[in-house]
């Protein structure tokens, strides 16, 4: 793993977007796999402005999208459809129809999952996973378990996660219980990948990622086989590593 450490939020922001930019650069047609959450939100403003100066072309990019919240539709002002619109796709020129993220209304989820896989292979895989990191290790919303998901599922999402995501909501009554997330698998396969995360908060979990064992509790160290992982944090998420 390659671990940059960057002072504060907005210049590990800057530098995720930096090398987002540089992938999409060499390969015009990349597939991206994409993040929500609070903290891409400065990076997915750094690469606006980034393609506004004419720095990155979207033009011919794909992206697909980790998760979703089940029972949410795209128009629902927390469903991560709506979240990557807002923070990123209306704002840049990429293809909306180039844009994927599973569907939270679909009636047959089995068939959804299964077909959102079929897509990410038939494009070829992904060149970048961007991912968060929750308190608790899930990426995604792969959960800690005694068993994790290869492809993309339905999942329960634990208390601790519920209560993390309820600052979105009016109240942690209307935080979905479930979502649709890629699987370890898809994750896994991305060419690429980069972690960000920031704030003291995260320290423990990002040192658990580093230097922790590779436990099925704390998915994210699982990442520790990858071959290609970079993980930028600021300066507050670093403060618990050892090196
Ligand atoms: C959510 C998302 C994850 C994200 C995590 C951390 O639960 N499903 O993809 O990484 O939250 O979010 P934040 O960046 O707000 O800390």
């Amino acid at each position: 793993m390659r671990i940059i450490i960057e002072k504060d939020y907005e210049a590990m922001s800057k530098k995720s977007a930096e090398i987002l930019a540089e992938v999409v650069n060499e390969k015009p047609e990349a597939v991206l796999g994409l993040a929500t959450g609070g903290t891409p939100v400065s990076m997915y403003r750094n690469l606006i402005d980034m393609n506004k100066e004419g720095k990155i072309d979207f033009s011919k990019v794909t992206s697909v999208n980790l998760d979703e919240y089940k029972g949410l539709s795209g128009d629902h002002d927390q469903s991560y459809r709506y979240f990557m619109n807002n923070n990123l796709f209306n704002h840049i020129n990429i293809d909306k129809k180039n844009t994927y993220v599973p569907n939270g209304l679909a009636e047959d989820i089995e068939k959804e999952c299964s077909e959102y896989d079929k897509r990410i292979e038939n494009l070829g895989g992904i060149d970048l996973q961007l991912l968060g990191i929750g308190n608790n290790g899930h990426i995604g919303f792969n959960e800690p378990d005694d068993f994790l998901h290869m492809s993309t599922h339905l999942t329960g999402l634990t208390e601790g996660t519920i209560e993390a995501n309820a600052r979105f909501f009016d109240k942690k009554e209307d935080v979905p219980t479930e979502a649709i997330t890629m699987g370890l698998g898809g994750i896994m396969k991305a060419k690429k990948i980069l972690l960000i995360a920031s704030g003291e908060n995260k320290a423990e979990i990002i040192s658990k990622l580093v230097e922790g064992k590779i436990t099925t509790q704390v998915p994210a160290t699982l990442l520790q086989v990858h071959p290609n992982v970079t993980i930028v944090v600021d300066e507050a998420a670093a403060s618990l590593l050892k090196k």
